[in-house]
C-alpha cells in the first residue's frame, strides 16, 4: 500500500464512517462528508430514516445542513464493509449504580471489528476513563476480527467537546484534541480531524492522555459548579444573595465564574463517575470529586424543601399546594431531556403531596412521559409558588406581572434557580440559589 489513509480518503479511494449519529457523531459525519466520502452507521433504522430525510433526531441542525454531502446513511452492517477509517461516537452513559455502562461503545467495536481490514483505522470520540480504548475496546477489536492491533490495524482517541444547543462553540472553530497509538497513526488522525476543524488539532502524546484530558475538562467544570452550589446553601443560611456574593467577588481578576444551578444531562454530571471509577480500581478513593457529585446530585432535593419551607411559611397547608415548575431540560434552550435534574424537584415536591404541574418550551411531552413517567402540563392558574429552573431565552422576557397572574391572589413564594430575575421581583416572595 502506497499511500497513507489520510490521502487515499482524500482521492475518494478510501472512506470514512461515522458510528453513532447523535448530538456529536451527525455534525462530524456532516462535515466530513463536504470533504470525502462517508457512511452515517446508526442502530436505530428510525434515527438513520430521519437523517435520509434531512432531519436531525437531535433537533441540533437544520435541513440545510445536509445540503452538499456525500454521505450515505445506514443501519446496515454491508455498508460499511468498504469503509477504511472509523469513527465511533456512541453514548457512554452510566447504570444506576453510578457506574460506567459500556454497553453502546463495546456494541459498536463489535459492529466494527466485524467489518475490520488490514490497514484500517479505528477513532473512538465516546467520553471515557484513562485506558478505556487500549484495555475495554481494542480486545473487542481484536477479538471479533481476528486482527492484531498495531500490526494490522490502528486505533485512535479524539474527545469531542461540542456543546449542545451553541452556535459559537463549534466543532470546526474549537481546537481538538486527538491521539493514536503510534508517530504515524497520530499524523494521520490529526491530518484528518484537520479537514473539518478549522482551529487546528493538538497532538496529545498517548490515548491515555486524550482520554483523561476530556474527561477533566467535565470533571472540573462539575467541581466547580459544586463548590458554587455548596456556598449557596452557606450563603442562604446566611440571608445572603449568592449572585450579589459571586457579583462583588467576580471584580478580581482571578476569581473563576461559576454560578449555582442544577447540574444534569449527558456529560457533566455523568463523566466524573468514569473518572472516579477508574481511581477506584486503581485504588484510590476520589474525595473532591465524589463530593462534588454528591452535592451537585442533591441540588434538586434542596431546592424542592427550600420552596416547600417558603409556602408553609406563608401559612399555606402544604398538600394543599399547587407548584408551577418551568422549565424541564437539562439546561437553557436545548429539547434535550436526558439526566435532567428538573425531575428531582418535582418528585420531592410530589413526595410533600404537592400538586406539580411542569412546563417547557422545548421539552416532548411524549419523551418526559416515557422517561420519567411526568408529562408536561399546559400553564394554569392559582399556583402558591413558581419555580423558574432553566433559563430558557424565552422566559428572560418575562415580568413580575406576568408571574402574579398566574399565582393565586397574585401572591405566593418564587424561586429563581438561575438568579435571572434578581432585582426584578419584588412583590412577590422571592428565593434564589
Ligand atoms: N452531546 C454532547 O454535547 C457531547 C459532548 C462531548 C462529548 N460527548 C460524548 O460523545 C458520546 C456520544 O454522545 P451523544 O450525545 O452524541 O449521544 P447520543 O445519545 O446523542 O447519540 C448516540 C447515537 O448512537 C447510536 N448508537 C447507540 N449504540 C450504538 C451502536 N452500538 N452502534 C451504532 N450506533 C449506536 C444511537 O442510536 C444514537 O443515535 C458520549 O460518549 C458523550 O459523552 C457528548
Amino acid at each position: 500500500m502506497s499511500d497513507l489513509i489520510y490521502d487515499r480518503m482524500l482521492k475518494g479511494d478510501a472512506k470514512l464512517a461515522v458510528i453513532g449519529l447523535g448530538y456529536v457523531g451527525l455534525p462530524i459525519a456532516l462535515d466530513f462528508a463536504r470533504k470525502i466520502k462517508v457512511v452515517g452507521f446508526d442502530i436505530n433504522q428510525e434515527r438513520v430514516d430521519l437523517m435520509k430525510n434531512k432531519i436531525d433526531p437531535s433537533n441540533e441542525l437544520e435541513s440545510k445542513d445536509f445540503d452538499g454531502c456525500d454521505i450515505l446513511f445506514s443501519a446496515d452492517l454491508n455498508d460499511l464493509k468498504d469503509v477504511q477509517f472509523f469513527i465511533v461516537a456512541v453514548p457512554t452513559p452510566i447504570d444506576s449504580a453510578n457506574l460506567p455502562d459500556l454497553t453502546p461503545l463495546l456494541g459498536a467495536s463489535k459492529t466494527v471489528a466485524k467489518v475490520l481490514k488490514k490497514g484500517d483505522y479505528v477513532v473512538y470520540e465516546s467520553t471515557v476513563y484513562p485506558g478505556c480504548t487500549e484495555e475495554d475496546c481494542i480486545p473487542v477489536l481484536e477479538s471479533v476480527s481476528g486482527l492484531k492491533f498495531n500490526d494490522d490495524f490502528k486505533v485512535g482517541y479524539s474527545p469531542e467537546r461540542i456543546n449542545p444547543g451553541d452556535k459559537v462553540h463549534t466543532l470546526q472553530n474549537v481546537v481538538k484534541v486527538s491521539a493514536g497509538c503510534c508517530e504515524e497513526s497520530s499524523e494521520e488522525i490529526a491530518k484528518t480531524y484537520e479537514l473539518v476543524v478549522k482551529a487546528g488539532v493538538h497532538r496529545a502524546p498517548s490515548i491515555k492522555v486524550a482520554e483523561a484530558a476530556k474527561i477533566i475538562e467535565n470533571t472540573q467544570r462539575d467541581v466547580n459548579i459544586a463548590l458554587i452550589n455548596e456556598l449557596s446553601i452557606i450563603f442562604n443560611k446566611l440571608n445572603i444573595n449568592t449572585f450579589d456574593v459571586l457579583e462583588a467577588a467576580g471584580t478580581k481578576w482571578n476569581f473563576l465564574k461559576f454560578s449555582p444551578g442544577l447540574v444534569g444531562g449527558h456529560c457533566i454530571g455523568v463523566d466524573p463517575y468514569y473518572l472516579t471509577h477508574k481511581a477506584q480500581q486503581a485504588g484510590y478513593h476520589a474525595k473532591i470529586i465524589t463530593s462534588g457529585r454528591y452535592v451537585n446530585d442533591s441540588m434538586g432535593f434542596y431546592i424542592a424543601k427550600q420552596t416547600v419551607k417558603k409556602i408553609l411559611s406563608q401559612g399555606k397547608n402544604i398538600q394543599d399546594s399547587k407548584v408551577l415548575v418551568m422549565g424541564a431540560t437539562f439546561k437553557e434552550d436545548v429539547s434535550d431531556i436526558r439526566n435532567s435534574k428538573v425531575i428531582d424537584i418535582v418528585n420531592e415536591l410530589n413526595s410533600f403531596q404537592v400538586k406539580v404541574d411542569l412546563v417547557d418550551p422545548h421539552a416532548s411531552s411524549d419523551e418526559m412521559q416515557r422517561e420519567y413517567g411526568v408529562p408536561l402540563s399546559p400553564i394554569g392558574s392559582d399556583y402558591d409558588a413558581v419555580i423558574v429552573a432553566v433559563n430558557h431565552a424565552s422566559y428572560l422576557e418575562l415580568e413580575e406581572s406576568y408571574f402574579q397572574s398566574i399565582l393565586k391572589d397574585k401572591q405566593g413564594v418564587f424561586v429563581d434557580v438561575k438568579g435571572i430575575y434578581k432585582g426584578k421581583v419584588n412583590e412577590l416572595e422571592y428565593w434564589s440559589l
